[in-house]
């Protein structure tokens, strides 16, 4: 079977690997001339755990923690009211043991495949045109002028996927606005900074914060939730605009905001990795057409709010691997799209829930609410920091290490030799 994937993120190479496993041969096509090292600290759940595991790259993420200790909030003096440390074994924090960069993870993927027999990856390389997804194979013209024919195309290329667009119905394709907008960029680190990802909620409902991470620099994430409809208008017209139209709105609106907001407003110019978005997840009604398939954000984006976004496309890639890998010699891979939609589109559904009313519940516009909110957090990190209490009520915190997604088993991942990193190079 010779599958082409479209997208080196966090998806697409994971799928490699797997289906690398399986004997699958995969090229893999990515847009950006190198591995993309963008991004902040995503989380990662119970069974993307557990599939990392299987792949024998644990200790490759432990290795790239962002060295973030805890969490806490600040008030505008930058001084701590509700820390929530990490404690081995039992305390409850916003930080996890597995902190790590989008970037560092997407490398950690491509790093254990790129050397495998069975994976191609072609960058500043597009899919630039599905020729045809008949019932025998796909045919593709690439961005370098060649045709390629394959028995099947994953789309991995991210939430807006061109390829989405010119293979899918308009239909076929819900993009569910969150009410909420974000920025990111990194900043060059000073004495001062510490290991914490420090939290601010300034007023006007707008939200500052400070993580750490393990390449000696600092990074920053702005949020903020319209006041109104005319404002939310101007937020997205920025989204839709350069980074000139994004930065003269975020010092407009941030300024004033107090803590580090001068700093770090001053620090854009210069920002290797400025990155602005209106958060909106992606719904599809069914992900794959023919013999083409979304993958990842590309089929389920859920959105920073979930947190839910590398898991989802790790789990998805493992099941899609899997089910693949269970196809008979000739069977259509249809077969695999729809058993691996069944068994994982519940998931997908519950982890794409978000109550309307979170973003502004975080994100306060008063000191009345602001108050509220700290009285909440100082209680929650009391609790969080009572080992016998977090034992009672272990529950209210969702517990990340247990499998939130009952992970199918499929021999071809089961015994066998292991395609880790350091086999591979071996
Ligand atoms: C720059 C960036 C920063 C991000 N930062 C965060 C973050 O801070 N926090 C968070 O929770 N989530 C972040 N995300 C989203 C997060 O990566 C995803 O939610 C999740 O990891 C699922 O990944 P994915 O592989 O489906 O999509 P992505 O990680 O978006 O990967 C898609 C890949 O496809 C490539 N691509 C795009 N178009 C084409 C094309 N036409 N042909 C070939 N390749 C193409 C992109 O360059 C990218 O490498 C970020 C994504 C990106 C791209
Ligand atoms: C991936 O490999 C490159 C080159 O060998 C190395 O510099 C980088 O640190 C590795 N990254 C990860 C996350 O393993
Ligand atoms: C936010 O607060 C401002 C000033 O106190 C007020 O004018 C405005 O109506 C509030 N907006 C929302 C959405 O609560
Ligand atoms: C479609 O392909 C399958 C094998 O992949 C084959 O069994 C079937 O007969 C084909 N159907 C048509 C209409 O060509």
């Amino acid at each position: 079977m010779r599958v082409l994937i479209s997208g080196a993120g966090i998806a697409g190479p994971s799928l490699a690997w797997f289906l690398a496993r399986a004997g699958i041969l995969v090229t893999t096509v990515e847009k950006a001339q190198c591995l993309l090292p963008h991004g902040q600290s995503v989380d990662l759940q119970g069974s993307a755990r557990k599939v990392i595991k299987k792949m024998g790259l644990l200790d490759e993420v432990l290795r790239f923690h962002t060295t973030e200790k805890g969490t806490q909030l600040i008030d505008p003096k930058g001084r701590p009211f509700a820390p929530f440390p990490v404690q081995k074994g039992f305390s409850k924090s916003p930080t996890s043991e597995f902190e790590i960069l989008r970037g560092d993870l997407a490398a950690v993927f491509y790093n254990a495949t790129k050397d495998h027999p069975n994976v191609n990856y072609h960058f500043d390389t597009t899919v630039k045109e599905v020729i045809s997804n008949d019932n025998d194979s796909v045919k593709v013209e690439l961005s370098n002028g060649e045709t390629q024919t394959y028995d099947l195309l994953v789309l991995a290329d991210g939430q807006w996927s061109r390829l989405r667009k010119m293979c899918f119905p308009p239909e076929a394709v819900k993009v569910v606005d969150k009410d909420m907008f974000a920025a990111y960029w990194t900043i060059p680190r000073i004495p001062s900074d510490n290991n914490l990802w420090n939290i601010y909620a300034a007023l006007g409902r707008r939200v500052v914060s400070l993580r750490p991470d393990p390449h000696g620099t600092i990074r920053v994430t702005i949020t903020r939730v319209p006041l109104n409809e005319a404002h939310r208008q101007e937020w997205m017209e920025a989204v839709r605009g350069d980074r000139k139209t994004q930065e003269k709105l975020l010092r407009k609106e941030f300024a004033d905001a107090g803590w580090q907001s001068q700093r770090l407003l001053d620090s854009i110019p210069t920002a290797p990795d400025f990155y602005f978005q209106a958060m909106q997840q992606i719904k599809m009604t069914k992900w794959s057409t023919g013999r083409i398939i979304c993958l990842g954000d590309t089929a389920y984006a859920p959105t920073p709010l979930t947190g839910m976004g590398s898991s989802l496309a790790i789990n998805g890639a493992y099941v899609l691997a899997g089910e693949l890998s269970k196809l008979k010699d000739g069977e259509h891979p249809s077969k695999a799209f729809d058993r691996y939609e069944a068994l994982y589109r519940p998931f997908v559904e519950q982890k794409q829930y978000v109550p309307s009313i979170l973003p502004g519940a975080v994100h306060p516009n008063t000191s009345g609410h602001r108050f509220l909110l700290r009285v909440l957090s100082m209680a929650l990190s009391r609790v969080a920091r009572t080992p016998w209490l977090v034992d009672r009520f272990t529950k209210v915190f969702d517990d990340a290490d247990s499998e939130d997604f009952p992970l199918p088993k499929y021999d071809a991942f089961e015994d066998g030799q292991t395609v880790g990193s350091d086999s591979v190079k071996s």
